[in-house]
């Protein structure tokens, strides 16, 4: 018989990374809600033309890397490969625009790439993603990028990188990348033959080439940070002074290109050097024309999403937490009105549940990291995990006392 196996690139999550993922996810919660952001969800998959139009018909994304399937009408639909258009789909379709702005959501969730796997790159992969849609206020810009920063510290990633940069408003990039690929074209027979064949579709993408004779070209290449109009100038200037006052660190990287289309002004992405090539961490930035892009009023936003895989590849193993605060020692009915007394106490409680002997029962209290076991035998011995101490009870009902229940 055929040996049944995760499809390629998929993770299954099994304890403890699962409890690891889930405070990852309460860090997040609790960072992003102190500054204003509400849980939002959307569909795991979209009509395809989500996609294709807010991603970019030209990005590695949607020419090669998403599931897209037919349903049983006909319909193109497409697993997400990310949160943003999604997001800013329903945005649009359900008024949003009519709430107080900016309107500060975040979303964690699967997301599906057909990468071709390695360390940290997967085909279904989870981010924590946070989006402020309405406003273009460079602030907007600052406070993702820091809070990003904490929820990625607290997560305990260790030392990152962050490269900052900003890729102005279309009409400025439309006029750079007319240069961009005047000066490409003029050097043509140095760039490797992928540069060359995308030179109409996005010559930026050039920046992004590991081929050798590319990157000399690139070294030289006009900069589209030297080209911004004055307003997406003093934009910037602005995002760099509030993070600047922060203290936070960052590199300007004026070749910083990402992987979407729907850029526009601020773009950053932290690294870490604990992690191989797959380096990224999280990333995002200003994308001021993409809900007009799919089908809105002209609204600005600003995002950021992370990877919890890499994250949690960044944080390594950590300590590990306790997963439990008693284990009682016996079975039968006692033992299950104790534990269920316990919990309702507020307390995480087990009882013996696979026929052990009284020492291998404690061998798993120990394997559990329990803080105290309770053994039900004539007598009732309550014993400190931590100090070895061991305390008689009088009843269940000492026992919870004597636990702090
Ligand atoms: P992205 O840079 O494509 O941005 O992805 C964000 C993060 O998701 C990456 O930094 C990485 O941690 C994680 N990631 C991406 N692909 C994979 C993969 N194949 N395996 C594991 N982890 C992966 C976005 O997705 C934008 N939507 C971010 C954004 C939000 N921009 C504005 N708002």
């Amino acid at each position: 018989m055929k040996k049944l196996q995760a499809p390629r690139g998929t993770l299954d999550v099994l304890p403890p990374d699962g409890r690891r993922r889930l405070d990852v996810v309460r860090i997040a919660d609790e960072v992003l809600s102190s500054a204003g952001y509400e849980p939002m969800e959307t569909p795991v998959f979209e009509d395809t033309e989500v996609f294709a139009r807010g991603v970019g018909e030209s990005t590695d994304i949607v020419q090669k890397e998403m599931f897209t399937f037919e349903d049983k009408a006909g319909r193109s639909l497409t697993l997400r490969p990310e949160a943003t258009a999604g997001l800013c789909r329903a945005y649009i379709e359900h008024g949003m625009h009519k709430l107080p702005q900016p309107v500060k959501v975040w979303y964690v969730g699967p997301f599906f790439r057909h990468e071709a796997p390695q360390a940290g790159r997967f085909r279904q992969f989870t981010q924590i993603d946070a989006e402020a849609i309405g406003s273009d206020d460079p602030s907007l810009d600052a406070e993702l990028i820091l809070l990003l920063d904490e929820i990625l510290e607290r997560a305990g990633t260790g030392p990152r990188r962050l490269r900052l940069s900003s890729l102005g408003t279309p009409v400025t990039r439309a006029g750079y990348v007319e240069e961009l690929r005047r000066y490409l074209r003029a050097r043509e027979d140095e760039l490797s033959e992928d540069v060359r064949s995308r030179l109409d579709q996005n010559p930026l993408r050039a920046f992004d080439a590991d081929h050798p004779g590319t990157q000399a070209v690139m070294k030289e290449a006009p900069l589209l940070l030297d080209r911004l109009a004055p307003e997406d100038a003093e934009h910037f200037a602005e995002v760099r002074a509030l993070l600047d006052a922060a203290g936070l660190e960052y590199e300007i990287d004026p070749t910083l290109v990402r992987g979407l289309d729907y850029y526009t002004r601020t773009v950053f992405e932290f690294e870490s050097e604990r992690l191989g090539a797959q380096a990224a961490l999280g990333g995002g930035g200003r994308y001021d024309g993409l809900i007009e892009e799919l089908g809105g009023q002209a609204t600005p936003g600003v995002g950021f999403a992370a990877g919890i895989e890499r994250i949690l590849l960044a944080a390594g193993e950590g300590e590990r937490s306790r997963g439990i605060d008693v284990f009682v020692a016996g079975t039968g009915r006692d033992a299950f009105q104790l534990v269920r007394r316990l919990r309702s106490s507020g307390m995480r409680a087990q009882m013996e549940q696979a026929g052990r002997s009284l020492k291998g029962q404690l061998k798993q209290a120990d394997r559990l990291g329990a803080r105290w076991t309770v053994i039900l035998g004539d007598e009732i011995e309550v014993k400190d995990m931590d100090t070895g101490d061991q305390r008689q009870a009088g009843s269940l009902d000492d026992v919870l006392g004597m636990v702090g229940g």
